[in-house]
C-alpha cells in the first residue's frame, strides 16, 4: 500500500525518547526549551512555546488575544475544523469567508465585506502548507483594528521570499501531528514577536502561572497546554532531518505536478516562485464530472491510499445548524472534489509515477 503520510521516525528518536524516560524527568526539563530555541532561530521569530497540539496553540491564541463571547472571528469555510472551532470554545462566533479556489486561501475582497462592528480578528491558513501573502491581511488589520492569527498547522518551513509563515502577524500556530513534516505524536507551536502577547501564552499555557515575584502565582484562569519532554526530545529529532524531509516532499510534489500537467481532468495546486511550500499535502482538485468518493474508492482497490483533503466546515452539522450558510461554493467544491495524494518522505519517484498511472487510468471511464 502507498500511505497517504508516514512519519519518518528512526533511531534518533527512539533513542532520545529512551534517554528522557530513563531521566525520569518527563516534564518541565530542558528539551522542551532546547526545542523551542531551535524553531525560534530557524523561524527568525523573537518568541515560541512548544504546547499539546495546533489546536491547543489556535485556543491559547483566542484567550491570548482577548477574544470574547459575542465577538467574531473570520475564518476560511475551507480548513480543518479545529481552526473554527477554537472560536466557538470562546463563546464567540465565526464569521465564515469562501477561498480562492487556485490557492484554498480566505479571499481577501470577501473578508473586508465581511468586517463589521463585532469582527475582532482574523485567521488566516496556509492549506496544505501554500504560503498566503499575509502583507495584505496585516494591511488589513491596520485598517480595521483587528488581530491577524496565521493558521500555520501545515506550514512550518513554507516562505513567502525570506520569511517563514508563522512569524508575520500577531500569532502563528503550527501542528505537530503525524501528518505534519515533523512530528512530536501529538504537538503543536505557538509564535509571536509581541512580548506582551508572549507572556500572557506562557501563563496561560501553564494554568495561570506567572514567576515574575519570585513565587508562582495564579495570575489569570489558565490550561495545562505544555508539551512534555518525551515529545521535545522527539522534536528535536525530528527537527535535525526537517530540511531533508522538506527537500523530499518537494521532489515528489514536482513530480506530481510535471506528471499530472495538461489534463483538464484535474485543477492543480498554486505554487509561486517566490515562496517556498511545505507540501504537507499534495492537494488536486477533480472536475465535476467525476466521482471523487469512486476514485479513492478505486484507488485504494490499487493499494494506493487517499482522502479528502480539507472540510466545508459551514456544512457540518454544528456550524450548518447555527449559521445555516450554504453558498460558500469554492470551499464546497474544494470538499466534494478535492483529492489528497499520497506525499511522505518515505516514497520515491517511482511511487509518484503509479498513482499517476493509476489515477489516469480510472479518469478516462470519466
Ligand atoms: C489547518 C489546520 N488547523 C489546525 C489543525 C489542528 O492541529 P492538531 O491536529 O495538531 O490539533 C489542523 C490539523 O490537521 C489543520 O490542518
Amino acid at each position: 500500500m502507498i500511505k497517504l503520510a508516514f512519519p519518518e521516525i528512526g533511531d534518533e528518536e527512539i533513542k532520545s525518547i529512551i534517554k528522557v524516560i530513563e531521566s525520569k524527568q518527563l516534564v518541565m526539563g530542558k528539551e522542551v526549551e532546547q526545542f523551542e530555541n531551535m524553531i525560534k532561530e530557524y523561524l527568525g521569530v523573537k518568541h515560541c512555546f512548544a504546547v499539546t497540539s495546533g489546536t491547543a496553540a489556535l485556543h491559547l491564541s483566542m484567550m491570548a488575544l482577548g477574544i470574547k463571547p459575542g465577538d467574531e472571528v473570520i475564518v476560511p469555510a475551507f480548513t480543518f475544523p479545529a481552526t473554527a472551532n477554537v472560536v466557538e470554545v470562546i463563546g464567540a462566533n465565526v464569521k465564515f469567508v469562501d477561498v480562492n479556489i487556485e490557492d484554498y486561501c480566505i479571499n481577501i475582497e470577501q473578508v473586508e465585506a465581511a468586517i463589521n462592528k463585532h469582527t475582532k480578528a482574523i485567521i488566516v491558513v496556509h492549506e496544505f502548507g501554500y504560503p498566503v501573502e499575509m502583507t495584505p491581511f496585516n494591511q488589513l488589520g491596520k485598517k480595521y483594528d483587528l488581530k491577524i492569527i496565521e493558521d500555520a498547522a501545515c506550514a512550518l518551513g513554507s516562505k513567502n521570499g525570506n520569511d517563514f509563515v508563522g512569524t508575520q502577524s500577531d500569532i502563528g500556530c503550527f501542528s505537530l501531528h503525524p501528518r505534519k513534516a515533523i512530528t512530536t505524536g501529538e504537538g503543536g507551536l505557538i509564535t509571536t514577536n509581541n512580548d506582551e502577547h508572549a507572556k500572557i501564552i506562557k501563563q496561560l499555557r501553564n494554568h495561570g502561572i506567572d514567576y515574575e515575584s519570585g513565587k508562582p502565582r495564579f495570575v489569570v484562569p489558565g490550561l495545562n497546554y505544555r508539551m512534555n519532554n518525551i515529545q521535545a526530545a522527539m522534536g528535536i529529532a525530528q527537527f535535525d532531518k526537517m530540511s531533508e524531509i522538506l527537500e523530499k516532499r518537494s521532489v515528489l510534489a514536482e513530480e506530481y505536478h510535471k506528471l499530472l500537467d495538461g489534463s483538464d481532468a484535474f485543477l492543480l495546486p498554486r505554487t509561486r516562485v517566490d515562496s517556498k511550500h511545505s507540501w504537507q499535502t499534495y492537494h488536486i482538485v477533480l472536475h465535476d464530472r467525476i466521482n471523487r468518493d469512486n476514485v479513492i474508492s478505486v484507488l485504494k482497490d490499487n493499494e494506493i491510499e487517499t482522502n479528502y483533503g480539507a472540510n466545508a466546515v459551514h456544512l457540518e452539522p454544528y456550524y450548518f445548524q447555527k449559521y445555516k450558510i450554504d453558498n460558500l461554493y469554492n470551499a464546497s467544491k474544494l470538499f466534494h472534489q478535492g483529492l489528497a495524494l499520497p506525499l511522505h518522505s518515505g516514497m520515491d519517484l517511482a511511487d509518484v509515477i503509479r498513482v499517476v498511472k493509476v489515477l489516469r487510468e480510472i479518469i478516462t471511464f470519466y
